[in-house]
């Protein structure tokens, strides 16, 4: 099974990608998790260039997260909101789908980035994706100066990223690798998929005491942990 690991980080020494790096490596042997590199290269998103065929860094986005059953995202907070460039990649995917329906997990490196969290899963949940609370985890690595190995070498890490990837039972519940060109743009503008969403827990999901993830609001929430 395919999972894509989305960082919000363009920093070489970035937290969250060192956290997805890890993430990769902790994967079992039926999990291939593949960090997407492709980010930077993606062009600002504009309507107007949404109608021809696609720049080939969004058709590569795109191709990656149609062939991924799931995607983990772990992204800084910049001015209490996401990174433009994690913004603009979702942007590009709005209208042609690949998300809708699909299994996604938040991981993040720094207890401090709520209200990025929570800008993400309400982006995430108008475009209709399924979020998994039970695979949503914070690792503190702000300040640690860890790499990969250095967070696989800690077992608190290690073992709440490893619990963190029962993602792939999420994903097996459900058909969710479809993508449904236009109709996540339709439901994002007609304000439909939020109200559509079937509630789930509130407050904050508690993994291993210190690891844990914001949860939205029952009104943001699209599944409920079982
Ligand atoms: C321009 C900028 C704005 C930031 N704004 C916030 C913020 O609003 N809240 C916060 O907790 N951290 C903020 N930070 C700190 C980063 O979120 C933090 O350093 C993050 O963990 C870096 O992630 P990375 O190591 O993956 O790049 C900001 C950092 C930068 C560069």
């Amino acid at each position: 099974m395919r999972v894509l690991a989305i960082s919000g980080s363009l920093r070489a020494a970035s937290t969250n990608t060192t956290l997805l790096k890890a993430a990769a490596a902790l994967a079992p042997e039926d999990l291939s998790l593949n960090v997407f590199r492709g980010l930077d290269d993606l062009p600002h998103f504009n309507p107007d260039l949404d109608n021809g065929p696609p720049h080939a860094a969004v058709a590569e986005f795109r191709l990656q997260l149609a062939e991924s059953a799931g995607v983990i995202f772990s992204t800084p907070e910049y001015a209490h909101g996401i990174p433009g460039t994690l913004k603009n990649a979702l942007d590009w995917v709005v209208a042609s789908g690949e998300l809708y329906e699909k299994p996604v997990a938040l991981f993040s490196a720094s207890p401090r980035a709520g209200y990025a969290q929570a800008s993400l899963v309400e982006t995430l949940t108008v475009m209709a994706a399924r979020m998994v609370p039970e695979a949503c985890i914070v690792a503190p690595l702000l300040g640690k100066n860890l790499d990969e190995h250095g967070v696989i070498s800690e077992a608190n890490l290690s073992r709440a990223i490893r619990s963190a990837l029962r993602i792939r039972r999420a994903v097996n519940r459900g058909s969710c690798n479809e993508a449904r060109p236009r109709s996540s743009r339709r439901r994002a503008e007609s304000g439909r998929a939020k109200r559509e969403h079937r509630p789930c827990g509130q407050g904050v999901n508690r993994l291993h005491n210190s690891f844990h993830c914001y949860i939205p609001p029952p009104s943001m929430c699209c599944d409920a942990p079982s």
